[in-house]
């Protein structure tokens, strides 16, 4: 093995990095860290691999070179907003004011600060809060400049307006609101390394971790190997957010996972009607899925079947159909004769184009409708008798149900 290819297998063990040892600027950068670290190539190569200690400072200036350190304010769009829309509303629902997000792979902090910030505007009482908002990289120069606040017009890509008022121009430069920078911390911290000393203080594990745009050198074997030991300290239900940039190598693709048109969300040991949404193309499955999953404690109210309707309702306006989708099939199981559902079920699938199982639905909503007394208000209608609704019905040619 030549001396530059022991370096490549020092660089993957130690940080993951597959690197492309032939690209023309590699020796130029070798020899650059080497004066930096005060030895030769030949010795730095012999000192660092004879023991294959991870060396701190070695791996500082590798990751100074070479890191690809590109990040800006809301960067994946996507990601905040179901941060926002949906996270945040299950965060006040379990009402414990507590959030704890690490950022692995941070660079100089901007995800870190649009996430504080989408926080800050986002929840009244954030002060109450015991928030832990940890950023961490394996290059020193990027925690710095996080730590700084200070960033250029490069970090501003796609700032949403609102969030402006959170920076103070200063020249050129534009820095991070005092109330948003004392919300978040950063460190080093290298993600081949143990994860648990990052863990917050109270020990708990954490709420939210984010893996945006950093496994670009990583091959599939340590990519896999981060994603074991990031998942060891998220909490149950807590999320992973991913990006293109992870999940393209391969190890990601839960069966429950969440993915958004930018970003990928995995949820830890979250098994509900969402992970099955993988087997949207097998009905059969589903059914039997959504038998065994109602086998255990079985409640089979009115309440149940209606809290569906109402979830269903929700993920629609989540643009969630899929979720929507199984909400549905699971309130039927409860109620095979739930007019509304029929109607909601079945202009979800004449949208999506599935026009028999569309059909089914809409034609069993119609034949209860028919046996209903006609004076009769249909349940969840908002009032509609059972004749208005069965007429309105069949009036519906090949145009939506809405
Ligand atoms: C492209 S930036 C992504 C920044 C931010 N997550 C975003 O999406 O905007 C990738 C960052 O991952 C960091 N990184 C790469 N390998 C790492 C490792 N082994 N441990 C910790 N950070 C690492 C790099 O130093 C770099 O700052």
């Amino acid at each position: 093995m030549s001396m530059i290819e022991r370096v490549q297998k020092y660089l993957f063990q130690n940080l993951g990095w597959n690197i492309d040892i032939h690209e023309p600027t590699f020796e130029a950068k070798l020899g650059r860290i080497c004066k930096k670290l005060g030895f030769d190539v030949l010795k730095f190569c012999i000192e660092s691999l004879k023991n294959e200690e991870t060396d701190t400072k070695i791996l500082q200036a590798f990751a100074r070179e070479y890191s690809v350190g590109e990040s800006y304010f809301f960067r994946n769009l996507q990601f905040y907003d179901y941060f926002e829309h949906t996270i945040i509303p299950q965060l006040l629902q379990k009402n414990e004011r507590s959030l704890s997000v690490w950022s692995v792979g941070c660079s100089s902090g901007e995800e870190l600060y649009s996430l504080a910030m989408i926080l800050q505007n986002t929840i009244p009482d954030i002060g109450m809060w015991k928030l832990y908002l940890l950023g961490t990289d394996v290059n020193p120069h990027a925690i710095s400049q996080a730590n700084s606040g200070v960033f250029t017009k490069f970090s501003f890509r796609q700032t949403p307006e609102k969030y402006m008022s959170y920076f103070i121009a200063n020249g050129g430069t534009y820095e991070i609101a005092p109330e948003i920078k004392k919300m978040v911390h950063f460190r080093y911290h290298n993600v081949m390394d143990e994860p648990y000393i990052c863990l917050p203080p109270n020990g708990e594990k954490f709420d939210l971790i984010l893996l945006k745009n950093v496994l670009i050198y990583f091959d599939i074997k340590k990519a896999k190997k981060v994603a074991d030991s990031l998942f060891s300290v998220l909490k149950k239900g807590g999320y992973l957010a991913t990006t293109p940039a992870e999940y393209g190598i391969g190890v990601f693709n839960y069966p429950h996972a969440k993915f958004l048109p930018d970003a990928c969300l995995i949820q830890k040991d979250f098994k509900s009607l969402e992970e099955m949404i993988i087997l949207k193309n097998e009905p059969d499955i589903i059914e039997s899925v959504i038998e065994n999953l109602l086998e255990a404690p079985k409640i089979k109210s009115k309440e149940d079947k209606r809290s569906h309707y109402y979830n269903a309702l929700e993920r629609l306006k989540n643009n969630d159909s899929d979720g929507a989708k199984l909400y549905l099939r699971h309130a039927l199981y409860l109620d095979k004769d739930f007019v509304m559902a029929h109607i909601l079920l079945g202009n979800i699938l004449k949208k999506k184009g599935e026009l028999e199982s569309a059909t089914k639905h809409l034609n069993n909503a119609k034949t209860k409708l028919f046996h209903m007394p006609p004076q009769e208000v249909v349940e969840l209608s908002d009032g509609i008798m059972a004749s208005d609704l069965l007429f309105i019905l069949n009036s519906i040619k090949g145009e939506e149900f809405e």
